[in-house]
């Protein structure tokens, strides 16, 4: 059993989803903060944007819809796999062990030099742009648009879609690949998917079955399905 989650479950903490009208794509432009273009012409830039996120992020707390997510984990354990495209952090604090970042994380920091990567959560970071012991500049340790995704997260992440029986997916618009592709990949290999989403997506005519619903109210009765089966 695998779930796919996206900026629409963390909506309900309170962080802006991407391409929705009030999206975060929609207020700032993907070339002039995510991008490696956009980071080597302008680190200051991207600094200040992602610096700006980090505090907004650490005010926000998960919602019901991430804690269905842990109760499904301390239920299945090892059987469960999470894999999100957030960034915010909010799975784990929630409570789940096992999450699979495949778009980096904004709480860890990744030398351009020498490639250390270290956790930290402070706010605001100081200076700006940060920089590392080994005297070059740290970036953001999230993926931007061009960048191929961290094999030691993706690759579990498409053998968990592979092998699942169940796929859910919450809270993505599935038009950013290869993310989205994960879903299709399971339902090819046989797996029923099930998607919790106020809108209609690319995935949902591929759905055994859909909640046209935001995650908070329904995702514990969807997680109560899922353990009943896995019984
Ligand atoms: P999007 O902004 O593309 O889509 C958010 C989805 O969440 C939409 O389908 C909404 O209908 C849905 N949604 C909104 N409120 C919801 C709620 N309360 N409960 C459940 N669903 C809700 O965000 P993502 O699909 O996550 O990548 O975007 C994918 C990637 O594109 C992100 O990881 C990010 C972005 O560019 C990078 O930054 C690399």
């Amino acid at each position: 059993m695998a779930c796919l989650t996206g900026a629409g479950i963390s909506a309900e903490s309170g962080i802006a989803t991407f391409r929705e009208s009030r999206g975060l794509w929609n207020q700032v432009p993907v070339e002039e903060v995510a991008t490696p273009q956009a980071f080597a012409r302008d680190p200051l830039r991207v600094w200040q944007f992602y610096d700006a996120r980090r505090k907004q992020v650490a005010t926000c707390a998960p919602n019901p819809g991430h804690l269905a997510l842990a109760r499904l984990e301390e239920g299945l354990g090892e059987r469960f796999t999470l894999i999100t495209q957030n960034v915010d952090g909010l799975h784990q604090l929630a409570g789940n062990r096992n999450v699979l970042e495949i778009h980096g994380s904004l709480w860890r920091l990744r030398c351009t030099g020498c490639g250390e990567e270290r956790d930290d959560r402070t706010v605001s970071l100081e200076p700006l742009p940060p920089i590392c012991e080994c005297g070059r500049m740290l970036r953001p340790s999230v993926v931007w648009f061009g960048e191929v995704l961290p094999e030691h997260a993706f690759q579990p992440a498409i053998e968990a879609a592979e092998s699942a029986s169940v796929f859910l997916v919450v809270g993505t618009s599935a038009v950013v690949e290869p993310a989205a592709s994960l879903a299709r990949v399971a339902a090819y290999q046989g797996a029923a998917l099930w998607e919790v989403n106020p809108e209609i997506t690319p995935l949902t005519p591929l759905c055994e079955r859909s909640w046209q619903s935001p995650a908070g109210p329904v995702m514990d009765e969807v997680v109560d399905l899922i353990l009943d089966d896995f019984k």
